[in-house]
């Protein structure tokens, strides 16, 4: 059985001045911001796992469904022998993928979990001996190097996590993207397209409380993190359409004047009755968006799939 190789390009320490970095930027910006990425610690991934088995979150199952339905045209169409994944976590969904990527030789999953990778690289060793799994500990959003291993090479960022990017983010993260690619590689991107406002927002406040329940857990990150004194209760979950953004931005809205302790920045921040922190962004897509991104990154979409019910897309394109 081949071995499972670990790489770790992000530093012990990397998290902690990452998050120090954002949240004094974020929380002294105007209006204030904080990043998504720091939901997810342990309880905020296990919040996670449990949104993407709401009734009103529909993109997981939309996206796994194309996988289940596509593989084979999506394997077929990249011939990939290394499929580097961004963000893999539990790299549940893209086992449909690899498993029908028969010339397969390499499986890079990437993502800053340690434990979601090697646990999920292991049952696939297991599986597809002779593949050799190459894991990545590191922020994809930073420089990335890759192993040397065979071409082509297919990229796949799955989940419509572009989403949480801003426009700026995404045209810089696409050109990263392309500069690990040689001509003739693939880019697979999940992105979850523009719907009715009603099913949009619903997808991001729940009748169960559970995404709010996300979102009140960063404050219990920089709590724990920074030695902050949020109360998470003093502040109310709300999800809203930007209809002209065309992106859903979660927000803390402060219930009440209150101010707030960071020790670990010495850093006070003052909250007005009403006012919101911004703590993410979740942009919907259209095809003709999603193409002119890529092209402008050097990528050419070759390929357009959807779930049936047209929520959610994966796209295929071409380093040119
Ligand atoms: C994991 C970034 C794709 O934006 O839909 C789910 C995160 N936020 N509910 C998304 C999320 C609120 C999710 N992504």
């Amino acid at each position: 059985m081949s071995p499972l190789h670990v790489t770790r390009t992000l530093p012990e320490d990397a998290t902690d001045a990452a998050l120090r970095a954002d949240v004094l930027s974020g929380l002294t910006d105007h209006p204030k911001t904080l990043p998504p990425k720091w939901f997810y610690d342990a309880v905020g991934s296990e919040l996670f796992e449990r949104i993407t088995e709401l009734p009103e979150y529909y993109p997981t199952r939309a996206e796994r469904e194309i996988l289940a339905d596509r593989s084979g045209e999506i394997a077929a169409a990249s011939g990939a022998r290394t499929l580097v994944e961004l963000g893999s976590g539990s790299s549940e969904k893209t086992r449909f993928l690899i498993d029908a990527l028969t010339p397969l030789r390499s499986y890079v999953p990437v993502d800053v979990s340690e434990s979601a990778l090697t646990q999920a690289g292991r049952a696939l060793i297991e599986e597809r001996p002779g593949l050799d799994v190459h894991a990545l500990i590191a922020d994809f959003t930073a420089p990335l190097e890759l192993p040397a291993t065979p071409g082509p090479r297919l990229v796949a960022f799955l989940g419509g996590t572009i989403g949480n990017l801003l426009p700026a983010e995404r045209e810089k993260f696409l050109a990263a993207v392309r500069a690990l690619l040689a001509p003739g590689d693939g880019l697979l991107l999940g992105t979850d397209l523009v719907k009715d406002e009603g099913t949009l927002v619903r997808a991001y406040d729940d009748a169960a409380g559970v995404t709010a329940a996300f979102n009140r857990n960063v404050l219990a990150v920089v709590n724990r993190e920074l030695g902050a004194d949020f109360d998470p209760a003093a502040f109310d979950h709300v999800a809203l359409w930007d209809a002209e953004r065309e992106w859903i931005e979660m927000r803390l809205r402060s219930r009440t004047a209150q101010t707030v302790k960071v020790p670990a920045l010495d850093l006070a921040v003052h909250f007005a009755a009403g006012e919101d922190l911004r703590t993410e962004v979740s942009a919907k897509f259209r095809r003709e968006g999603v193409s002119a991104e890529l092209a402008a990154a050097g990528l050419e979409l070759t390929h357009w799939w959807t779930d049936a019910g047209g929520r959610f897309a994966l796209s295929l394109s071409v380093a040119r």
